[in-house]
Order: C-alpha cells, then sequence, then structure tokens
C-alpha cells in the first residue's frame, strides 16, 4: 500500500504588511528587500489567532478537498515551530477544535523542513497499516518570535498554514521522502531562547548568519533533490514541479538552476507569503492545486532545508 495527497487546503491571516509598511517600522526599504529576497509582502496573524486556529482553517479546507470528514482522520501531524503553548501540542488543540477523536496527534519540531518530516511520518503510519487517513499540517506565526528591531530578520518572515490529507492508495502518490540533519550548525539559524523557572532565559527571537544559511540551504537542496530522484530512477528534467522551502527567491532560483530547470516549473510564492517556515510548503503546493497547474500524473518535488540544520524531500506522483 502507498499514500497520496487527496486534499490540500491553506489559510493566510487578513492583516496584510507590505515592504512600505516596514520602511516605518525599521531602516529598510522595499527596493532592498525585494531585490535580496523577493519579497514584497507578508501576512500577520490578528492577536486572537494563535497557529491552531490558522491550522484548523487550512485543514477545514483540505478535508473539504478530500471530502473526509473527522470521523475518517486516523492521525495529526502539525508542523510547526510557534506552536500556541509549550504544551498540550497545537495538533492536541487542533484535533479537539475540529472534533476528531481518538486518534494520535502530535507536533513534529523541524523548523522550515518541518511539513517534509510531518510528511515523511504521516507516509510511513499509513504505509504501515496504522491509519487510513492523515492530515498533515503545517502551521506557523513567526510574526513573534521575530524582533521587530532587527531588519536583518524581519523582513523575512511571515504568518500562514497550509494542510493536505493523505489517504491510503494503491498506487503510489508518495513515491519516497529523504530525511537529514546536522545539528553541527544549530547555532547557524536559532531562537536562543526559554523559559526556566517562570523567566524566559536566553533571546526569544530569530537570530541566524543570513549568508551562511544561503549557501548552506543552495547545497542541499539540490543535493536532497538528487537523492529523491535517482532514489526513484528518475532524471531532474522529469519533475513537472518544484516547489521548494519559500524563504528567499535567489535561493530558489539557484536550486532551480543547479537542478536545470527553468522557473517555469517552480510554484513561487514567496514575493506573497515571505517565509513561513514549515507552512511554505503546504501554502504554495494547495496555491498550484487550485489553480490547476498540478495535474494528474505529473511528478512533484517538495525540498525544504531549515534551522537544526534540518533538510528533507518528498518525491510525489500526482
Ligand atoms: N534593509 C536594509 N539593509 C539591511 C537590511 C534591511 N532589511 N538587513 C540588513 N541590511 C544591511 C546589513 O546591515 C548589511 O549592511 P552593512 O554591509 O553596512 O553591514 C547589508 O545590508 C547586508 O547586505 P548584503 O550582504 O548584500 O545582504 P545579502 O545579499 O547577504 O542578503 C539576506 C541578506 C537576505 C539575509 C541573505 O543573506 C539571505 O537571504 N540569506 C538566507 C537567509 C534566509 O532565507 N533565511 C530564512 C530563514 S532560513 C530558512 O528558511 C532556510
Amino acid at each position: 500500500m502507498y499514500s497520496r495527497i487527496i486534499g490540500t487546503g491553506s489559510y493566510l491571516p487578513a492583516k496584510l504588511l507590505t515592504n512600505r509598511d516596514l520602511e516605518s517600522v525599521v531602516d529598510t526599504t522595499d527596493e532592498w528587500i525585494y531585490s535580496r529576497s523577493g519579497i514584497r509582502e507578508r501576512h500577520i496573524a490578528a492577536d486572537d489567532e494563535n497557529a491552531s486556529d490558522l491550522a484548523v482553517a487550512a485543514a477545514r479546507k483540505a478535508m473539504q478537498a478530500a471530502d473526509v470528514g473527522p470521523e475518517d482522520i486516523g492521525l495529526i501531524v502539525v508542523a510547526t515551530t510557534t506552536p500556541d503553548m509549550i504544551f498540550p501540542s497545537t495538533a492536541c488543540l487542533v484535533q479537539h477544535k475540529l472534533g476528531i477523536k481518538n486518534c494520535p496527534a502530535f507536533d513534529m519540531q523541524a523548523v522550515c523542513s518541518g511539513f517534509v518530516y510531518a510528511l515523511a511520518t504521516a507516509d510511513k503510519f499509513l504505509r504501515s497499516g496504522a491509519c487510513r487517513h492523515a492530515l498533515v499540517i503545517g502551521a506557523e506565526i513567526y510574526s513573534r518570535i521575530l524582533d521587530w528591531k532587527d531588519r536583518s530578520t524581519c523582513v523575512l518572515f511571515g504568518d500562514g498554514a497550509g494542510a493536505v490529507v493523505l489517504g491510503l492508495s494503491d498506487t503510489p502518490g508518495v513515491l519516497s521522502t529523504h530525511l537529514h540533519a546536522d545539528g553541527s550548525y544549530h547555532e547557524v539559524l536559532s531562537v536562543p531562547g526559554c523559559v526556566s523557572r517562570g523567566e524566559i532565559k536566553g533571546h526569544p527571537f530569530v537570530v541566524m548568519e543570513g549568508s551562511a544559511v544561503f549557501k548552506f540551504a543552495v547545497k542541499v537542496l539540490e543535493e536532497v533533490a538528487l537523492e529523491a530522484l535517482a532514489a526513484n530512477g528518475l532524471s531532474p528534467r522529469e519533475v513537472d514541479w518544484l516547489i521548494p522551502h519559500q524563504a528567499n527567491i535567489r535561493i530558489i532560483q539557484a536550486t532551480a538552476k543547479k537542478l536545470g530547470l527553468g522557473m517555469d516549473k517552480v510554484v513561487a510564492t514567496v514575493e506573497r507569503h515571505a517565509n513561513t517556515s514549515a507552512a511554505s510548503i503546504p501554502l504554495a503546493l494547495d496555491e498550484a492545486v487550485r489553480d490547476g497547474r498540478i495535474r494528474p500524473g505529473n511528478l512533484v518535488l517538495l525540498e525544504g532545508v531549515g534551522g537544526g540544520f534540518t533538510w528533507g524531500a518528498a518525491l510525489l506522483r500526482w
């Protein structure tokens, strides 16, 4: 048996924050942000919205598209770096809000690779016979872990959620998944803070060495794409759609170029969403499914890289 994505959904908070808006927040310009990252605007969650709310909105759309109800879901995995609270997991809150009973629910913490990690995990649950349908969600509110005085980070991220329903299938949907991590890079991209004895210890905001992240991302996104294709006896020219993590258009363009793919084969949403970490891939996937770009039979390559470092890919036959 195999697993296959049978429905997708996404949600973006209503509030839009443009680069021009940011010009009055930090010492920056639309020109600097757009030329370095390809980002023009991002969505920002309302004060009363939490990651579970974004996740639930995306999940409802995915379940509707898959034509499944709460009683059909046998597993919930939520990829998030910005959970509602330390515990319970955001997945448990999502389960409750969706009225889903008696299924395992847990969060996946792999930062921007979180959705690929979550999809790989759910795929293995389904293929082992543990359940028939899984809800796999990426949901993030990065606006709450950004230092809005730090222009080198706050201009790059946004909030949102994307979800898929994975169902059992006798033909392959998920062809293979490939996950990696190297914790020796933990200081290059992190939120080096925690709650200790009721107080925040350390720095609870995103810090990163931008150019080191850039170089590493381009290297491993090429490597893991080739690894996924080789595992299935396929070559880059057979890829119909590349859906990389949406961190920076220059990383996406460099990766596509290394793989010999034109940008017409790449789904890019970073201009309008910015970097939504674990939500970026399912957000882009949902957009390309709903606007008809992704068609039955297409070969779709999802890949991500994020703090840890973690990285991974999932190759799908749609
Ligand atoms: N507005 C104006 N100037 C800025 C801003 C800003 N928002 N931020 C930084 N600068 C300044 C810096 O202070 C520095 O000035 P200095 O030279 O006087 O010291 C200068 O701009 C740095 O400019 P560049 O070196 O040209 O910047 P670069 O081309 O390296 O781009 C960037 C920086 C966009 C961060 C790039 O390194 C990058 O995209 N890295 C990848 C990081 C990334 O995508 N992270 C997302 C999280 S990781 C992930 O999702 C995988």
